[in-house]
This record gives structure tokens, C-alpha cells and sequence, in this order.
């Protein structure tokens, strides 16, 4: 393999990941050959198959391969076949173990409302027209790790379930810098969500994201909101939000929320990202915001958007220039004002598959590329 190349690891994950990982793979070997990205695309043994056949669903190699990678695509995680295996195989091999190990702390999670998907929105075309923002959501911490954790029997016989929110002053800042320098890119305004009216954690992030404001960021326009809040603004008015700053669990509901926004959760891709190591390479993983959806896996309806898009999220932040990043924008518009799948269907528009939408944006990439 060539010094040059960049390497791209395929993780399709279960239920419709392998269906919308094939369509942004397809999309990645578009630039590969048309636009001559110097990407070679390995799919190492993973999940419940790499489980029954090696007996393990993470074999070393395949997480040597992730951690020299310089992306990982990923499909979607959860479902019948991942419930099958031991729980202990479920961790080993699960997502939350890499964005911990990899400590991939900032997700980044954009939100657009495309001006033809206006009326595929359950929300009014009027409130969510220009749409345009951002959620990053702190990711290696937060409830998903913090310990104690587990369920116990009590003496009595009765359960106790506990989890734990923690965060340090540390974590808080190097997300909540993530998203000051990004807002300092964009319309220079940040909003921090967080429940600092209940958790001393949330007092404590807030004070950490007002200690960095005053620091480093005074540029930037900054408010709070409450979590509570913050969820019926974004349905309310969703265009005063730019960039969004939040917590693990907080950012988890806020997205899927926000995803109704474009029309459809299957619309929704992400970036999660580690700070540069000391050879200034990330560790870095694009996924659509959904998951392995058990109710639509194999019918071959999932929308693919938001798994190509994650492959735009990976030529802006790791592979390749802006300008790939925006060629895949329009071709995705461009494929979107003609197709739909089930999810985004509209009446007057051409209903496709997951291989149709696939087929309609590498045909909308050929126009815009001229080739
Ligand atoms: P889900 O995101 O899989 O599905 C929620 C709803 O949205 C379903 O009705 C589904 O059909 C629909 N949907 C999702 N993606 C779609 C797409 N691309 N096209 C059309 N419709 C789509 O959430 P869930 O049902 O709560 O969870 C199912 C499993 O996925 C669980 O095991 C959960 O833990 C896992 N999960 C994984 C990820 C991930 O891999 N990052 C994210 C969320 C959920
Ligand atoms: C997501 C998912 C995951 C999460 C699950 C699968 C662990 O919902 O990426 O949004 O809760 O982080
Ligand atoms: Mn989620």
C-alpha cells in the first residue's frame, strides 16, 4: 500500500447498518476513482459473525486496524443478533467501548434543514426553514461510563439500579473548546445545555464553559439553557440555535429530536472525534445518528443519507478537502429534490430503496463532476 494512502476502516454493524454502510461505501469508492482520493477501504471481522466464528466480536487485529486507521465508517449497533451474545461479548464489541478507548469525546452531530425536505418534516415548513446548526455532544463520558454502575438485590428482595453522571473539569473543557472554535467558524454563537438546576455535575459544567468563555472566548455569544428547556425550543424555534454544547445523555435525546428537523432520523450523520496524538492524527469515527432500526433491517427501505453523509463528515475532518465535502452536498440535494425512500416519501416524488437513493446521488455526483 502506498505511504499516502489514507486508511478507512468499514464497521457495518447489524440490522440496516450493512444496507446504508454499503450505500456510503459506494460514495466513498465514487471519490476514490472519479476524484482519485488516495482512500483504500478494509472491512475486518467484527460483531456478532466475527463472535461466531472466532469467538470473539472485537478480534485484536480488527482494533489494531481501527487504531492505525484514519477513519472508521460505521453502520449502526443493536438488535436481535448483538441481544443474542453474552453480555460480556456485547461490551467487548460494543461502540461505547471504542469512543472510550479511542476516547472520542467530541461528536459532532449537524442539523439541516434541506430546502426541499421542508414539507417531509413533521415540523411546519414556516419554523424550520434555514435551519442550521450543530449539537456536539461530549461523548467518552458522562452517565454511559460513570461509576458505580449496575443493578443490585437488595435484602429485602427488592432492585436497585444505579448509574452515576460524572464529569471533570477537564472533559467539560476540551468539548466545550471543540465547540467554541467551531461556533468562532460559523455565526459565532454558542448554547451550553446542561441541568444545573438539579445536578451539581451541571453546576459544575456550567461554570467550567463560563471560566472558558471568559478565557479564551469572549468573542463568542453564549447562553444556558436547561435541558427541559433546551427540547422545546428546538422544536419551538429551532433556527436561534447555531452551535449546541452538551453532555452525553443530553446530546443522545437532543439529537434525535433535532433529526425530525430534516425529515427523518435516517437523515442525521455524526462525527466522533479524539483530540490529535502527538503525531497529530484523531481517532475518528463516522456514523449515522440512527440505529440498527430490528422494525425496517432487510426490507431494503432504510434511508442511506445519513450514512453519506457521515462520508462527507469524513472528507471535511480527516480525508479530503471542503470542496469534496461540498461536492457530496449538492450531489445529496441534488438526488434528494428527485428521490425518496419510505421514510422521507412525499407525494409527487419517486419512491426508491436504500440502493436507489445509492444510485441517485452517485448519478447526481457523475452530473456534477462531468463525468
Ligand atoms: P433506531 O434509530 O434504530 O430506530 C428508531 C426509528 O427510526 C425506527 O422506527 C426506525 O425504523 C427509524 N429509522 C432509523 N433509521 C432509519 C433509516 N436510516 N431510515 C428509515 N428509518 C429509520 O432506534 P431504536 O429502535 O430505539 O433502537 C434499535 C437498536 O439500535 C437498539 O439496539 C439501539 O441500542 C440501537 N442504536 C444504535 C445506534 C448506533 O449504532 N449509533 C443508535 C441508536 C440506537
Ligand atoms: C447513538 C446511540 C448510542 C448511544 C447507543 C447505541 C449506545 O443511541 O449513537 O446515539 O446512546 O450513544
Ligand atoms: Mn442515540
Amino acid at each position: 500500500m502506498s505511504g499516502n494512502m489514507q486508511r478507512v476502516v468499514v464497521l457495518p454493524g447489524t440490522g440496516i447498518g450493512p444496507e446504508v454502510t454499503t450505500q456510503a461505501v459506494r460514495i466513498a469508492e465514487w471519490f476514490a476513482t472519479k476524484r482519485g482520493l488516495p482512500i483504500s477501504l478494509s472491512h475486518p471481522p467484527a460483531g456478532p459473525s466475527a463472535y461466531a466464528s472466532l469467538g470473539t466480536p472485537m478480534p485484536d487485529s480488527t482494533l489494531e486496524a481501527l487504531r492505525t486507521s484514519d477513519a472508521i465508517l460505521y453502520g449502526a449497533a443493536g438488535g436481535p443478533e448483538i441481544d443474542a451474545m453474552p453480555k460480556q461479548a456485547q461490551e467487548e464489541g460494543g461502540l461505547r467501548r471504542l469512543r472510550r478507548e479511542f476516547q472520542m469525546f467530541a461528536n459532532l452531530r449537524p442539523v439541516a434543514a434541506h430546502p426541499s425536505m421542508l414539507d417531509a418534516s413533521t415540523l411546519k415548513r414556516e419554523v424550520i426553514e434555514g435551519v442550521d446548526m450543530i449539537i456536539v455532544r461530549e461523548l467518552a463520558g458522562g452517565i454511559y461510563f460513570g461509576e458505580p454502575r449496575g443493578i443490585e438485590i437488595l435484602p429485602d428482595g427488592r432492585k436497585r439500579g444505579v448509574n452515576t453522571q460524572v464529569y471533570t473539569s477537564d472533559e467539560v473543557e476540551r468539548v466545550a473548546r471543540v465547540a467554541f472554535e467551531l461556533a468562532r467558524g460559523r455565526s459565532g454563537q454558542l448554547t451550553s445545555v446542561d441541568k444545573a438546576n438539579v445536578m451539581e455535575c451541571g453546576v459544575m459544567w456550567r461554570e467550567e464553559v463560563e471560566r472558558l468563555h471568559k478565557a479564551e472566548f469572549a468573542d463568542i455569544k453564549l447562553n444556558h439553557l436547561y435541558v427541559d428547556n433546551a427540547a422545546m425550543q428546538l422544536v419551538r424555534d429551532p433556527r436561534q440555535f447555531d452551535v449546541v454544547v452538551t453532555d452525553n445523555i443530553f446530546g443522545d435525546i437532543l439529537s434525535d429530536c433535532a433529526a425530525m428537523i430534516t425529515g427523518s432520523l435516517g437523515m442525521l450523520p455524526s462525527a466522533s472525534l479524539s483530540a490529535p496524538d502527538a503525531d497529530g492524527r484523531r481517532r475518528a469515527l463516522f456514523e449515522p445518528v440512527h440505529g440498527s432500526a430490528p422494525d425496517i433491517a432487510g426490507c431494503g427501505i432504510a434511508n442511506p443519507i445519513g450514512a453519506i453523509l457521515s462520508f462527507g463528515l469524513a472528507l471535511r475532518h480527516i480525508l479530503g478537502t471542503a470542496a469534496d465535502a461540498m461536492l457530496l452536498d449538492r450531489a445529496v440535494a441534488d438526488a434528494l429534490d428527485r428521490v425518496r425512500t419510505a421514510d422521507i416519501m412525499q407525494a409527487g416524488r419517486e419512491r426508491v430503496s436504500t440502493a436507489g437513493m445509492g444510485d441517485a446521488v452517485v448519478a447526481a455526483l457523475d452530473r456534477l463532476n462531468g463525468s
